[in-house]
């Protein structure tokens, strides 16, 4: 049952209001809008609308137990989704809100089931993205949205990976160009003592420390062993998996470089995920430079596009550099890892 999907240019300074109010009746009428944020497309529907959010899990061909994130433009919305949020969430709120923090709450009875994976407790973020904030206004001001890939695979950070996986399944994409951070928001849940981070993100736990004093990183995240569970339940499955094999390489720099070179070497097709500082002593296969190490941000933002451009140039293997630094570091290796099947090798002890 395949539906004609409408791609619609939206400038951010002169946003067309006819093109954001049909986006806005699309959602109103429990439709399905792709949009931009500034950390990944999301795939938009009405949060309180139980059928519309189910329609997202359809069209993603999502796990229905993986609860969903519900956006809203302004604090007034905050109130009539959760029961009492705390005082720490109200500070964190002040801090980074809008912007790429998504809290976790005890939900009120008004949203829907559907849309919390049949959790009593809800997610909830304030994008800074203008056209996410105006499309929030225009769709009711609640809207539930993940990532806008088909499960699975890496999360589009351009409208154009959003065509490739949802091309024929929903009515509307709004383009508003690549995005700015390129990996999801921090997750954070306040129904606990203190804040635990569930997923890293662009705010790292020491900017969350800076507001609330305490709080850590969810155990389940930091476990080598799978007997401990992430919380977040999106986190346990394996995601952005390329089709390729990837491994992640660790270690001095001059032994990564020369263990990544013997590889490919030997092995036909295979990929290098590298940086700038590194780019030129690569003598084989397909070398793609993700960014410079001296700016973490650049690293972050081209993962996922990279990810997707090696299944294009349908290489077997990738090996990649390790990114592991405190701040943005735990982010983006929290999503390789994941890409990875948490297939690392450290070749200093080699
Ligand atoms: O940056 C983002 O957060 C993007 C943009 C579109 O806003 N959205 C996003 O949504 O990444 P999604 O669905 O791909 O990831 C949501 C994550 C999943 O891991 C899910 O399990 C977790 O949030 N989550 C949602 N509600 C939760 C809850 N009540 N308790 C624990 N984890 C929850
Ligand atoms: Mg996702």
């Amino acid at each position: 049952m395949a539906m004609q999907t409408e791609l619609i240019k939206i400038e951010r300074e002169h946003m067309s209001l006819s093109a954001m109010k049909r986006a806005g009746k699309i959602l109103r009428a429990g439709g399905l809008v792709a949009f931009p944020t500034e950390t990944v497309y999301g795939l938009g529907a009405d949060a309180l609308n139980e059928e519309a959010a189910q329609k997202i899990y359809a069209a993603k061909g999502r796990p229905s137990d993986n609860p969903l994130i519900v956006h809203i433009a302004d604090m007034e919305a905050l109130d009539r989704i959760v029961e009492q949020a705390p005082e720490t969430a109200k500070a964190l709120a002040r801090a980074f809100w809008p912007g790429p923090l998504t809290m976790i709450f005890h939900k009120k009875e008004c949203v829907p089931m559907g849309t919390t994976g049949g959790l009593s407790t809800v997610a909830v973020r304030m994008p800074s993205d203008e056209i996410a904030r105006e499309l929030i206004r225009q769709g009711g001001g609640y809207i539930a949205a993940p990532s806008a890939n088909v499960s699975g695979r890496p999360s589009p950070t351009t409208a154009q990976h959003v065509y490739e996986d949802m091309n024929g399944r929903i009515p509307m994409i709004l383009d508003g160009g690549p995005v700015q951070i390129g990996l999801e928001s921090t997750i954070v849940d306040l129904t606990e003592e203190h804040p635990v981070i569930l997923r890293p993100g662009y705010i790292t736990l020491d900017m969350i420390r800076s507001v609330t004093g305490e709080a850590e990183m969810d155990k389940g995240l930091i476990a080598d062993d799978s007997s401990v569970h992430p919380k977040a339940p999106g986190m346990k499955y394996r995601h952005y998996a390329p089709k390729a094999d990837l491994q992640i390489v660790e270690g001095p720099m001059e032994q990564v470089v020369s263990y990544i070179n013997r590889q490919c070497a030997v092995f036909g097709k295979a990929g290098v995920i590298c940086t700038e500082e590194t780019r030129g002593r690569y003598l084989n296969g397909d070398v793609k430079c993700i960014g410079s190490r001296k700016d973490e941000r650049s690293i972050a933002s081209h993962l996922f596009a990279i990810l997707r451009e090696f299944d294009e140039d349908q290489v077997e293997r990738i090996y990649s550099e390790s990114f592991d630094t405190p701040g943005l570091g735990q982010a983006i290796m929290n999503r390789l890892l994941k890409a990875a099947g948490h297939q690392k090798i450290d070749v200093s002890v080699r």
